[in-house]
């Protein structure tokens, strides 16, 4: 508006210049007499209205000027912010394509190298796996065909004790024919030792059970094979020991400080196999450590312990220790499910 007014502003001059001319020439002539009063007159409206309509074109054009410009303007400024809209736009678009393609690459690189070597190491496991089964198959057939058990047998994996591990009892009942068997954790396996001391014909399995409800199911079981004369379930509460401090990857660590209570062994001599398979893990850290400087004493000059679950570190880290305090042990690793480890005095 302000550049308006002062593009005007010499105009409005001059039309007042040529408007003031042409009312004083007409009647400076008449006053000096070239003109009558009529024609000085009527020329001054003339020259009035030809000034009025001059300005009001001028001011037309320069209006219309001004208008085109604005227009030019106005159109300017779109086109600019058309253009960063545009441009704007074109870069989150760019963006997109960019994390598409990064996308793609990585969904290639997953199908080229991860979902080969994720297929690859399924069926590793799958084959691990089945041939697990199928060795724990064959290791329960020849249990039931060597014990004649009855038909219907309590299960074993799991909680429980594997076939295999129990194929090793059997095997060591046959040859070392015991007076006494000592299982610490009763259970399926109580029953499965029971028909192996039967058909050796002699010998009798006391198995110690932490937990009263688990004692009393391990006893139903015992009595509803008719083994009762053979196996004995003791309940035996976990009670305080001495905790022991010892180094676990490099950090000092406390062990379990619970054990059976000792004294359901006292009036037991000259055990000729121990099965070490409780208590569980959840008590604590190595809590089967005392099954060996407890019994041990107790134990004939040939005979066997037996640890299950040693393919775990903490039951290894046991055997390390029962070894490091009796030099006279010795450790055999036998293949086995879980990990099975014997122990026997040297020369044995
Ligand atoms: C490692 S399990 C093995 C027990 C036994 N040596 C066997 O192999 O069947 C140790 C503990 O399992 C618990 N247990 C016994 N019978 C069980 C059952 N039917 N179900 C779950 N746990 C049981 C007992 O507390 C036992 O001390």
């Amino acid at each position: 508006m302000r550049s308006l007014r002062s593009r005007l502003r010499p105009l409005l001059v001059t039309c007042a210049v040529v408007g003031a001319a042409v009312l004083c020439v007409p009647a400076a002539l008449g006053l000096l007499g070239l003109l009558d009063w009529v024609s000085a007159v009527t020329l001054t409206l003339l020259g009035l209205f030809g000034g009025a309509v001059g300005a009001l074109a001028l001011g037309t054009l320069l209006l219309h000027r001004r208008v085109g410009a604005l227009g030019r303007e106005v159109r300017t400024v779109m086109d600019t912010h058309s253009r960063r809209v545009a441009e704007t736009l074109g870069d989150d678009r760019l963006e997109s394509v960019r994390a598409m393609e990064d996308l793609r690459d990585r969904l290639d690189g997953l199908r080229e190298q991860a979902l080969p070597r994720v297929s690859r190491e399924l069926r590793h496991a799958i084959t691990v796996q089945g041939r697990d089964d199928y060795e724990q198959q064959v290791a329960w057939t020849e249990l039931r065909d060597h014990l004649d058990t009855a038909p219907f047998m309590p299960p074993l994996r799991g909680w429980a004790a594997s076939p295999d591990v129990l194929r090793l009892l059997v095997r060591h009942i046959d040859r070392l024919r015991p007076e006494l068997v000592v299982e610490c954790g009763s259970g399926a396996s109580s029953v499965w030792i029971g028909y192996a001391l039967r058909r050796a014909g002699g010998g009798r399995l006391v198995a110690v059970e932490h937990d009263a409800r688990y004692a009393e199911l391990s006893r139903a079981l015992v009595a509803a094979h008719g083994l009762d004369d053979i196996v004995q379930v003791r309940h035996a509460p976990l009670v305080e020991t001495e905790p022991a401090t010892v180094t676990v990857d490099g950090q000092e660590r406390t062990t379990a400080d619970r054990w059976y209570d000792a004294s359901v062994f006292a009036d037991l001599e000259d055990i000729g196999l121990v099965f070490v398979d409780g208590p569980p893990q959840a008590t604590g850290l190595q809590a089967r450590y005392p099954a060996v400087p407890v019994l041990l004493p107790r134990c004939t000059e040939d005979a066997v312990i037996v640890l299950d679950d040693a393919a775990r570190p903490d039951e290894q880290a046991i055997g390390d220790r029962w070894l490091a305090e009796h030099p006279e042990l010795h450790r055999t690793e036998e293949a086995a499910e879980k990990g099975a480890h014997v122990f026997s005095r040297k020369g044995a």
